[in-house]
């Protein structure tokens, strides 16, 4: 029998279902648990979207179905208005009176632009991340929307996949805390405050771990790895209280993940506890028949359900489906009165049943003079400094500047992939930024390509002549928005269009040349990286990226930005992270013999036989966690409270951290290990902590770290979490390739 039926009283659906408190109770509206059809809880399950841009362009269809209790939440709001109208028809002229939940994907900013997620990833700065999310909660909630679909939580190791660019990188320690800060960000204190938004963990699972870095593509995880590397964001979502999670479209390991039942029943519900709502992606349940999973829409439907979806976002294969499933006894009303109750539950905690609607004050919320401050902080926070020869940068003052390069003055594309709700006349570009610091007698600019994928080398005359009127070339290129985000993976990740060949011709004037790349991804640099005598990587910067930028540039901000992202030399490197198992025959610089070194008909055993690549060897351009400063930094002295642990106890280590150079430095200091040896083969590195420590010239400070157990534990083969005793190593660290080492052993 119906769990709402089964109630003996005429009470309120809220007091039945939610055992909510009776001062909540007293406000909400007198809706029975009697007045709650099948249909309509069925309804609570269907997820529309609206693409009106008014009221009066709301399509009868949807007003229909909401009147007929067909839909239960809505995404795409694009205004308090619609969202009022929308609410307005769910609440006097539906029968039940639940109020719908609006959503809408605010990724990175609503209206004011926070840098790209893998950007702000590059901050390694939590706290800027929370008050990121918060920033855009505020905003999206004065709209009207109260669920977002972020944080993108998804692994990334292959940088081919376009939506690395909404991920906070490639390792899961920075990752998790990262969504710990997100999560706290949009959700706030409490649900029920006005201005906070349900978060969502995306997708659930394996996502990012697309094959070949193509966008929906299948992905191959064994478990031990899906535990160890692409489930822990996940954990510290729901650790963190996450409200939803949203299924992804992935086949994983022969199953889609919006039908994993294992993913999604065995682990998320039972191993982690979630107790939240599940949505499904666009059209993913439907998309079970694509995949050859479903034989149609009510299998899918089937399939959907029991692996424990609760809402389907767009497509109707479980609105149309579930009566007949019901009635042929493979779904009870109990599995559907649990999904409705989750539902339910989220709308209570959102306050929904008491203030349904919009009373936001977008002119008082949204692009604040505090918004685009922090917005500035992130985009700053968010740069790395790769390169920076013969002290290029900062700009000595009173230098001129050739400007040159097709995102010096693209408002639209540094705002960067999922901007719903931007305006590019908000956006300050270099070019903007420049023209506040610099004279017109300083500063010589040119576009030189139409976009970052042109080939047409018409304008380069023009910008080698403004390049040699200046003392300094700074060249902003890259990828715009477009050439990143979902379904746009590029197989060569190079820099499109005829930019090599620019840089090129730019750098035979003699000038400095100093390259700003604003790109959704690492991109693959080998054959010009030469040409530069400074590189800063500045993702998509967002709204203040150009002032960030500036700043930087003339020395007036210092670079703090770290990699969240191993940087290949080429794209055929990739995959490549630095969280690797050891192969039996690691590279080492020994053993390689680069191919133009091999003599002509060497014999195939002579050249090393090693774990590299005979062109391009086994580096990458830059390690995960690097990134340099203006000024210097030692590491030296490293220690250990002691020198073995048992496995449920801890340990310190800490290590002399000095600024060696002349100017303030604010260094993130890393900590990785290594299991030596263990009954799974172990990654060469790990990272398990960090902490950034601001120290003046000459300043030194000793930064310590606490290692417990649970950071040297992991799943092994039998997927049992273990802590196996043995010999670890240990490093504090500048980035993942270099630091001071020491080891300790677990008994
Ligand atoms: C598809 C994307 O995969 C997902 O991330 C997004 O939230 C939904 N569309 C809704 O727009």
């Amino acid at each position: 029998m119906s769990l709402f039926r089964a109630h003996p009283l005429r009470t309120t659906l809220t007091a039945l279902l939610l055992g909510a408190s009776t001062g909540a109770l007293a406000q909400a509206p007198a809706l029975t648990a009697d007045s709650l059809s099948l249909k309509q809880k069925i309804g609570q399950l269907q997820q529309m979207h609206v693409e009106a841009k008014t009221a009066a362009e709301i399509p009868e269809e949807l007003k229909a179905a909401i009147r007929n209790g067909q839909v239960g939440s809505i995404l795409n709001i694009p205004s308090p208005e619609v969202a009022n109208e929308l609410q307005r028809i769910a609440m006097t002229e539906s029968a039940a009176k639940i109020p719908l939940i609006f959503a809408r994907d605010v990724i990175h900013g609503y209206r004011t632009i926070m840098p790209t997620p893998l950007g702000q990833a590059a901050s390694w700065n939590a706290d800027l991340v929370e008050k990121g999310a918060r920033a855009a909660a505020v905003e999206a909630s004065s709209m009207g929307i109260r669920w977002t679909f972020a944080p993108m939580i998804d692994i990334s190791r292959d940088s081919r996949w376009g939506r690395i660019t909404e991920s906070f990188g490639e390792d899961p320690h920075l990752t998790s805390v990262l969504t710990v800060a997100s999560v706290r960000g949009y959700q706030g204190d409490s649900l029920s405050d006005p201005t906070s938004i349900a978060a969502t963990a995306k997708h659930f699972v394996g996502y990012g771990a697309a094959e070949g870095g193509r966008d929906y593509n299948v992905t191959y995880i064994p478990e031990p790895l899906l535990h160890n590397i692409y489930l822990p964001p996940f954990k510290a979502a729901v650790d963190a209280g996450v409200a939803t999670i949203m299924s992804a479209f992935n086949e994983l390991n022969g199953v889609p993940a919006s039908a994993h039942d294992y993913a999604i029943n065995t682990v998320l519900r039972g191993e982690f506890g979630f107790d939240g709502v599940i949505v499904s992606d666009w059209d993913s349940v439907l998309e079970l028949v694509a995949h050859g999973y479903a034989e149609d829409k009510k299998q899918a439907a089937l399939q959907a359900l029991k692996a424990g979806l609760d809402i389907e976002m767009v497509s109707t294969t479980i609105q149309e489906n579930l009566p007949a499933l019901m009635d042929g006894g493979k779904v009870t009303e109990a599995e559907l009165d649990a999904k409705v109750k989750r539902i339910l539950d989220l709308k209570h905690q959102l306050g929904l049943f008491e203030q349904p609607y919009s009373k936001g004050d977008p002119a008082k919320s949204i692009l604040t003079p505090e918004h685009k401050n922090l917005a500035e902080q992130l985009a700053l926070e968010s740069l790395v400094l790769l390169k920076n020869d013969k002290q290029t940068l900062p700009l000595a003052k009173g230098k001129s500047v050739a400007l040159i390069g097709p995102l010096a003055h693209a408002a639209h594309d540094q705002l960067g992939s999922w901007v719903l709700d931007a305006q590019k006349k908000d956006s300050v570009t270099v070019l903007d930024a420049f023209r506040q610091v610099l004279g017109q007698d300083k500063l010589f600019y040119s576009q030189a390509l139409y976009s970052s994928r042109s080939r047409d080398s018409k304008d380069f005359a023009q910008a080698i002549d403004q390049a040699k009127k200046a003392d300094v070339i700074v060249y902003v290129g890259g990828e715009e928005a477009v050439l990143s985000g979902e379904a746009h993976s590029r197989a060569d990740t190079r820099l499109p269009g005829a930019q090599e060949q620019l840089i090129r011709e730019l750098k035979k004037t003699g000038k400095p040349l100093v390259v700003v790349i604003m790109a959704g991804r690492p991109i693959a640099l080998n054959d010009v990286i030469d040409e530069m005598d400074a590189l800063v990587m500045a993702w998509h910067p967002g709204t203040m990226g150009g002032p960030a930028i500036v700043r930087l540039l003339q020395g007036d901000a210092d670079p703090v930005g770290r990699l969240p992202v191993t940087w290949p030399k080429v794209t055929g490197q990739m995959p490549i992270y630095y969280n690797h198992p050891s192969s039996g025959r690691p590279a080492s610089e020994g053993n390689f013999t680069q191919m133009d070194d091999f003599p002509l008909e060497a014999f195939q055993h002579s050249t090393g036989h090693k774990n590299h690549y005979i062109d391009i060897g086994f580096k990458p351009q830059f390690p995960f966690g690097f990134g340099l400063s203006y000024s210097s930094v030692s590491y030296s002295d490293i220690k250990l409270d002691k020198k073995s642990m048992r496995a449920d106890g801890e340990l310190k280590v800490s290590a002399k951290i000095t600024n060696t150079g002349k100017r303030p430095v604010t260094e993130t200091v890393q900590l990785y290990i290594r299991d030596l040896v263990a009954s799974s083969v172990r990654p060469v590195r790990e990272l398990k902590s960090f902490q950034r420590v601001t120290l003046k010239p000459k300043e030194s400070k000793r930064v310590t770290f606490t290692l417990r157990s649970s950071d040297l534990a992991f799943y092994n083969q039998k997927l049992e979490h273990v802590v196996e005793p043995g010999e670890f190593h240990v490093w504090i660290a500048p980035n993942a390739e270099l630091g001071m080492q020491t080891e300790f052993s677990v008994r």
